[in-house]
């Protein structure tokens, strides 16, 4: 019967195409489709001299849904002169990340490092330093207002046993307010939330991300702030790791008390770096050990709802600032090699957050 013989044919292509549809790998998600699905930001420092360059511009776009300037936002490029403040940078990244639909993260606007000289090494009194930080944080808020929505207000403030660390802002001479703990550090939080009240105001921090004294000092600060209604939203936790043995699990308690408090944290600076051997090699092992620990911090981050984004400091390996920072003993610390090939701890990456925040428990706290 042609009837029988055409309903059997049609059968058959039917059965050969859902076969084939089912056989053909469907492709892997990007770290941001699956950052979308997890409900977390997935981000990583930029430098926009490199957008010219095709693979950088590519991956980044492809896998990224956040970017924040490495160094185009700090003082040391915006205000190279007193007269003028330089934007022309950092709008560079404004523009990149508008293209793609991506969020910007600002960084930083008070650190005691990288200012320009003419701030450094001449005398100002501390109502002169004021007026001109004061002037700072607003030009640059204001500039960015609407384009960036959450900015490193304070970095680095504290030293490793919880102490406010010596520096321009707070004593030498400071704003006016040394001596008085981290009064130069509210004051600018309060500068910073008139500029452009609609901003996430954070403080960003090194080696205070698992349980010691800086986190102790940080999680004080935040639990004062709260109860003075100094207005922050979020401590960012840089992790900047280079011990293969990180102990994940201290990082996720200490994102789980800063939560409680009612803030937001975000991983900002995250890289793992590894050391290098004479002729610039690490071992197989290590990149494995590195993955795992890629791994633990994003499911630490996804355990606690109130932690909202995870960004690593930059993407690939040729543009690390590792290798520098580490005067070439250490590297590879990034998601991609040099030729923008994914590691496996990008692998490991986008696993987890694929998983995404399913292991948590209905009802669990921010
Ligand atoms: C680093 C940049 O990666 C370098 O390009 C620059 O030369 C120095 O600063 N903590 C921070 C970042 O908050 O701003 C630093 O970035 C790395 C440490």
């Amino acid at each position: 019967m042609p009837d029988t013989m055409s309903s059997l044919t049609l059968r058959l292509m039917l059965s050969t195409v859902v076969l084939a549809t089912l056989a053909s790998p469907s492709p892997a998600p990007s770290l941001r489709e699956a950052a979308d699905r997890a409900s977390v930001l997935v981000g990583t420092a930029v430098r926009p001299s490199q957008f010219a360059e095709l693979a950088y511009a590519s991956t980044l776009s492809r896998e990224f849904n956040m970017v924040e300037p490495e160094d185009v936002m700090k003082w040391w490029v915006v205000r190279a002169n007193a007269d003028t403040f330089d934007f022309r940078q950092g709008d560079d990244v404004v523009h990149f990340a508008q293209a793609h639909g991506m969020n910007v993260r600002g960084h930083c606007l008070v650190w005691g490092r990288d200012n320009p000289a003419w701030l450094t090494q001449v005398q100002f009194t501390s109502a002169r330093l004021s007026d001109l930080l004061h002037e700072h944080i607003n030009k640059v808020m204001k500039h960015y207002a609407g384009q960036v929505f959450a900015w490193d207000v304070v970095n680095e403030a504290l030293d490793e046993n919880g102490k406010v660390r010596d520096s321009l802002w707070f004593n030498q001479p400071g704003i006016g307010l040394a001596g008085k703990g981290t009064a130069y550090i509210e004051q600018a939080f309060r500068w910073a939330h008139e500029a452009d009240p609609q901003a996430l105001l954070f403080y960003n921090e090194a080696e205070g991300e698992g349980m010691n004294r800086k986190s102790d000092a940080i999680y004080a600060i935040v639990k004062d702030f709260k109860t003075r209604r100094v207005p922050i939203d979020g401590v960012g936790l840089q992790l900047h790791i280079s011990n293969l043995n990180f102990d994940a699990g201290a990082v996720a308690t200490n994102i789980a008390r800063l939560a409680a408090l009612g803030v937001q944290v975000h991983i900002t600076e995250l890289d793992v770096s590894l050391p290098l051997d004479a002729r610039e090699v690490t071992h197989p092992d290590d990149l494995t050990r590195q993955a795992e620990i890629y791994r633990a911090i994003v499911r630490a981050c996804l355990q606690s709802r109130g932690c909202t984004a995870i960004q690593t400091w930059g993407f690939t390996d040729k543009y690390s600032w590792i290798g520098s920072h580490s005067h070439g003993t250490c590297g590879q610390a990034l998601l991609f090699d040099r030729s923008y090939q994914p590691k496996q701890s990008y692998r490991a990456i986008l696993d987890e957050l694929s998983t995404g925040r399913s292991g948590l428990q209905q009802g669990t706290k921010p």
